[in-house]
């Protein structure tokens, strides 16, 4: 065997996948372990610019074929740089604590490299999917028989995905062939609470930011129906066509869920598509404490539905769903004969490129499917039950402390305050949360974000993690006290 031959063999030698494998597992349990058990900060602050230098070696040119080697880099070095995503004291973002099975499951994803755009390079993978669709579809209480959507990597391109197809539907030409330019003005109504991928989404479609009209919210941040309606009316008037109106369930920046029923019934009356952003909140409909809060979502006639948010998978699983199936390949109607070889209709709705941006896609579908398999609904809505009690009861802290403004009660598990500092107003009390927020998380303390509403800045936390106790959230007043002086 020469050189050559030794290292292609040992690239892909199966006892050094196995025993390093075995390896890997036993480092990643530990790792959960440290961080469920606080035995570590939940980050341990680098500087990114001090950090970046120690990033700078030249690129490999030898093989080293140093497995053990790669374990210690990760043992030593890139574990301990990583944010504590299972760490109770992690409060910042929208992301999931995934479940450790569903990272099994990404791992098969992983060395199987199903392509998945068309059947026959992932055919289990394809039924996965197809499977999943359908469960969600079932949530909804969507009964198509169809598969009504496909699943994408990440909620912005689902609703990127989403508003391709309300594009193509507003309009009788045919967009792809014709392009924009020769329709009416496109506009879509969407909450000031909008995820910015709303925009780019318009951005991208060649329509401009500006086609983007923000609807104003109450003092729950849902969007306001008399906003809709005279927004919708000049619209009219100036001849635009108003191509969609976006809601969220629920808004990022403080997880308020707009009012899907009325939002519904008004489209419905007007013609309007209905596109619910439910990157965050539809996972609510699991629950049967909490899905009255997305009564009417059954209305829409697109929804996107984040899994590594609250289905607790890690990233990325997205889903973007059409209630009526044939919708969901208006996103794309594009010729791509180089893929779909042949006239055979059935044949051909079983690619999941026809639905899709992306061409080569990630088996997303499996760890999804495992959850629902292992934990049913009744185990994945614990999670959901868990999160949003732990955001009321952090509420209910807040609201009894005079020493904290608190800015709404939670509609799910997103929980937005101000510690008020003694003499403290305006813009010094603007930077005072903004100060403190960097103390606590340079700290490694706790992990947690922040938000500007009406030139107000806010601490945000988002409730995730089902094991963040009480006590951790007297800890972070306790905390935040602490670090104000
Ligand atoms: C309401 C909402 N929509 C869309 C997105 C974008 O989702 P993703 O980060 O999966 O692309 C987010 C992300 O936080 C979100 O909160």
């Amino acid at each position: 065997m020469n050189d050559r031959e030794k290292l292609l063999n040992a690239m892909f030698d199966v006892q050094a996948f196995r025993s390093t494998g075995h390896e890997l597992i036993d480092l990643l349990a530990e790792e959960l372990h440290r961080n469920l058990a606080e035995q570590q900060p939940v980050l341990q602050w680098r500087n990114p610019a001090i950090e970046d230098r120690r990033w700078q070696n030249p690129l490999p040119q030898q093989s080293t074929l140093d497995l053990p080697g790669l374990l210690d880099r990760l043992r030593q070095d890139i574990l301990p740089g990583n944010l504590g995503i299972h760490h109770p004291h992690n409060l910042g973002h929208q992301v999931a604590t995934p479940l450790p099975v569903a990272a099994l499951c990404d791992l098969v994803a992983a060395l199987t490299n199903q392509a998945m755009a068309v059947y026959e390079t992932g055919p289990s993978a394809t039924m996965l999917e197809r499977q999943v669709i359908r469960w969600l579809s079932a949530l909804i209480g969507w009964q198509t028989r169809e598969v009504n959507g496909v699943l994408t990597s990440g909620g912005a391109q689902a609703n990127l995905t989403a508003l391709l197809a309300a594009r193509q539907h507003a309009t009788a030409s045919n967009i792809w062939k014709h392009g924009v330019s020769t329709q009416r003005p496109l506009r879509i109504l969407a909450s000031e609470y909008s995820h910015y991928s709303v925009s780019r989404a318009a951005g991208i479609m060649g329509l401009g930011t500006d086609a983007v009209i923000r609807i104003g919210t109450d003092e729950a941040g849902r969007m306001l129906m008399s906003e809709i309606a005279s927004a919708h009316q000049r619209c009219l008037e100036n001849q635009e066509i108003v191509m969609a109106v976006a809601a969220n369930a629920a808004c990022t920046p403080t997880g308020s869920i707009d009012p899907l029923q009325a939002i519904g019934e008004y489209c419905q009356a007007h013609q309007l598509w209905f596109h619910v952003d439910g990157a965050h909140g539809a996972s609510a409909l699991l629950s049967k404490q909490h899905r009255g809060m997305l009564q009417g979502i059954a209305m829409a006639d697109s929804l996107v539905w984040d899994g590594h948010k609250l289905l607790y998978m890690p990233a990325t699983v997205s889903a973007v769903l059409f209630r009526n199936a044939e919708h969901s390949y208006l996103a794309f109607a594009q010729d791509a004969s180089y893929l779909f070889q042949g006239n055979d209709h059935d044949i051909e709705t079983y690619n999941v490129s026809y639905r899709s941006l992306e061409c080569t896609k990630r088996m997303m579908a499996l760890k999804l499917w495992a959850a629902f398999s292992l934990y049913g609904v009744e185990g994945l809505a614990a999670l959901v039950d868990e999160a949003f009690g732990k955001a009321r009861l952090f509420a209910e802290k807040l609201r009894t402390r005079p020493d904290f403004e608190l800015l709404m009660m939670p509609q799910t598990n997103i929980v937005c305050f101000r510690h008020l500092a003694n003499g403290l107003s305006g813009d010094q009390l603007n930077r005072h949360q903004a100060r403190l927020r960097t103390s606590l998380v340079e700290s490694g303390e706790f992990h947690l974000t922040q938000v500007e509403l009406h030139g107000k800045c806010w601490l945000r936390t988002t409730l995730m993690n089902p094991f963040t106790q009480e006590q951790h959230l007297d800890n972070l007043l306790d905390a935040i006290d602490r670090h104000s002086h």
